[in-house]
């Protein structure tokens, strides 16, 4: 890998890419408990995340697994290629301190996206392990979530370039 391979678009030149991962259980939107997740699907999600992309010039990559070590390995992998991760780590936001040493390993700037008000169901999902390593949090607005999370990405990663530019 050339090192400007390794430094993302803004130093290549090419389209930038957001990567969105999602965790356990995730692959069963639309089905899973509706009546907190919605009955969006995750292909319906990923279909529309493309297509928004699309529209804001980002290249969308999306990754889903229930296991904890192929989300860190996923994550791992990011660095030097993604601009920005969008991330739903399902149940692992709330135990996984391998996720979170992962996702500050890597340099890459996170947004922290839940479909559901956390703060309005159990205490035990108000705690997020990487509730302050990740740029910014979204929830509660279901699977509209990771479209606003997008648009956001897209702001994020165009005001970077600008600043490494000295713009
Ligand atoms: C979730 C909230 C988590 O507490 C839960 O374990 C999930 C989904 C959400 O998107 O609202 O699986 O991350």
């Amino acid at each position: 890998m050339t090192i400007q391979a390794k430094m993302g678009h803004g130093h290549t030149g090419g389209v930038p890419t957001v990567l969105v991962i999602n965790g356990p259980n995730l692959n069963l939107l639309g089905t899973r408990e509706p009546e907190i997740y919605g009955h969006t699907t995750l292909e319906d999600i990923n279909r529309e995340l493309i297509a928004l992309g699309t529209e804001l010039a980002i290249r969308v990559e999306s990754f889903q697994s229930n296991s904890e070590g192929a989300l860190v390995d996923r994550i791992q992998q990011a660095r030097g290629n993604i601009d920005l991760i969008i991330i739903n780590p399902a149940a692992y936001t709330h135990t996984s301190i391998a996720i979170r040493d992962a996702l500050s390993a890597i340099e890459v700037p996170v947004i922290e996206v839940h479909l559901s008000n956390v703060y309005r169901r159990e205490s035990f999902r108000h705690h997020s392990t990487i509730a302050d390593v990740v740029e910014a949090r979204l929830m509660g607005f279901g699977a509209e979530g990771y479209l606003l999370a997008l648009r956001a990405a897209a702001r994020m990663i165009k005001a970077r370039a600008e600043k490494r530019e000295g713009k």
